[in-house]
């Protein structure tokens, strides 16, 4: 599916009205960054690659927003980051393949912040000339997967019992691909 790339920063507005902003993440979010991973659900952290809320994996983002096989998003509403997404190239056999990760803050959930984050995101594995785009998410999480498949993603894989919650309960997760040209 073709999706036109589109230069950030630009602005979006929620359902509920909200205005955000989307811009790539700069040396100076690490603080945002950092709140913004400490107001998120319990439960996301057994599905997300980075803590957010460690300092150091933050600064590890932070530092790497000019990482030529890497573009880190977020979507802020005044200074505060709403969400965050991720596009990052695989090494090896698989650098022709790009991850990506989304990931709304429950705030600005159900409005359409993780359509628009997943349309710009999607947009960035392009223009690093991604020939496969995957995204990893819970085959609960019913949304993220309407984002992903909206784009043209479809579920390659499901793996059985591969997030544990913090109850000890596990989940599947479902591997959603792409192919580009
Ligand atoms: C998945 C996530 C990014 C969705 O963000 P969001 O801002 O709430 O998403 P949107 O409001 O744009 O809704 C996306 C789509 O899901 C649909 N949707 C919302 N809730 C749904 C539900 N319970 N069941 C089915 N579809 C649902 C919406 O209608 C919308 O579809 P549309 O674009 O066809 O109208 C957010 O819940 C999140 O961050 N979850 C934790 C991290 C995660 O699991 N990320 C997965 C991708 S890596």
């Amino acid at each position: 599916m073709s999706n036109p790339y589109t230069p950030l920063p630009s602005t979006t507005v929620l359902h509920d009205g909200r205005q955000m902003t989307l811009r790539r993440l700069g040396s100076d979010d690490a603080n945002a960054l950092l709140h913004f991973g400490e107001q998120l659900p319990q439960d996301d952290w057994l599905y997300l690659e980075n803590d957010l809320r460690a300092v150091d994996v933050v600064k590890r983002l932070t530092n790497a927003h000019g990482a030529d096989h890497w573009r880190q998003i977020v979507a802020c509403e005044g200074t505060t980051i709403a969400a965050y997404a991720s596009v990052r190239m695989l090494t090896g056999r698989s650098s022709h393949v790009a991850n990506v990760q989304l990931i709304v803050g429950e705030a600005w959930r159900r409005n359409g912040l993780g359509r628009v984050m997943g349309q710009v995101v999607f947009a960035e594995a392009q223009h690093l000339h991604a020939s496969k785009v995957v995204a990893e998410m819970l085959e609960a999480q019913r949304s993220g997967q309407a984002i992903f498949a909206r784009l043209g993603f479809r579920i390659e894989g499901t793996l059985r019992g591969h997030a544990r919650d913090r109850f000890g309960n596990r989940h599947n997760v479902v591997v959603m691909a792409t192919l580009l040209n």
